[in-house]
């Protein structure tokens, strides 16, 4: 992370929150604090005081710990960013990737979720919308912080449509995922877990989906997604497909799906 995708992203982050941009000396508190500068020194070369300098600051630090939900200062600003910072994709401000693989998926921390939360989802999970029947059970569960709080971010603050989570089997993607569940299940109207390890028709999944809604399915495939995004749109929900892979062709280029 450069200090120009610092720039880039904190301002994504400020307009998002605020619908302005960063002014130039909002820039350089940001570009000062990731050089680690003082504010002091930020001042002189803009020509103000060092309280001014220190009160942009105050309030870039208050706005970039709500969005993200971490206690943000200047102490700490370049140690968080460069632990949650993860590269949007190049087609979508919205669609994120978590693409993990035997060398860069593992963090070394260890993280102490309490069960006292994978307990209270035990019982969340009988909730009409909250269908995790499908879902394994989390018996241990280690580290993964950075990419449990990417999600939540990505999820919860930026309203993501669409994550995809890749990597090689057995490399923890549909423990994540579950774990993330049983931390954030509170914040769902909706969640649906489906494993298409041996799939069904895009037909037969839309009903399913729709009758865990508690919607009777209408006639025709179009009637039916139309059906769905309503629910989509209104309420907020977690679907989660997990073996996706199956519902490629074998042996053909990517994109080449089953009917
Ligand atoms: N963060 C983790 N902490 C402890 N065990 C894990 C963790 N992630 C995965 N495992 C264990 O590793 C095995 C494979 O994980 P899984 O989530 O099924 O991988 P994938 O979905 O990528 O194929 C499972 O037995 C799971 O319990
Ligand atoms: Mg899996």
């Amino acid at each position: 992370m450069n200090v120009n995708e610092v720039v880039t992203f904190v301002d994504k982050i400020i307009f998002e929150k605020t619908g302005k941009h960063l002014d130039d000396i909002q820039t350089a508190v940001v570009q000062g604090t990731w050089e680690r500068r003082t504010y002091d020194d930020i001042a002189q070369e803009f020509n103000v005081t060092k309280n001014h300098v220190g009160d942009i600051g105050a309030e870039l630090w208050q706005l970039l710990s709500q969005a993200l939900g971490e206690d943000i200062k200047k102490t700490n600003f370049r140690s968080t960013l460069e632990r949650i910072y993860i590269k949007s994709s190049p087609h979508s401000l919205n669609v994120y990737h978590i693409h993990g693989n035997n060398n860069s998926f593992y963090h070394p921390q260890t993280l102490n979720h309490s069960n006292q939360k994978t307990q209270e989802t035990n019982i969340n999970t009988k909730s009409n919308n909250h269908d995790l029947t499908l879902a394994p059970q989390i018996i241990n569960f280690h580290n993964r912080e950075t990419e449990l709080q990417n999600l939540t971010h990505w999820i919860l603050n930026q309203n993501t449509n669409l994550i995809s989570i890749l990597g090689l089997s057995g490399i923890g993607k549909t423990t994540l995922v579950r774990k993330f569940i049983d931390l954030n299940i509170q914040q769902f109207e909706v969640i649906i877990w489906r494993s298409l390890k041996f799939p069904k028709s895009l037909n037969l999944l839309i009903n399913d989906l729709l009758n865990i809604c508690k919607e009777q399915p209408q006639e025709t495939l179009d009637d039916k997604l139309k059906q769905l995004f309503d629910i989509l749109t209104n309420k907020k929900c977690l679907i989660i497909l997990d073996d996706l892979q199956n519902i490629f062709i074998p042996h053909q280029f990517a994109g080449k799906y089953q009917p």
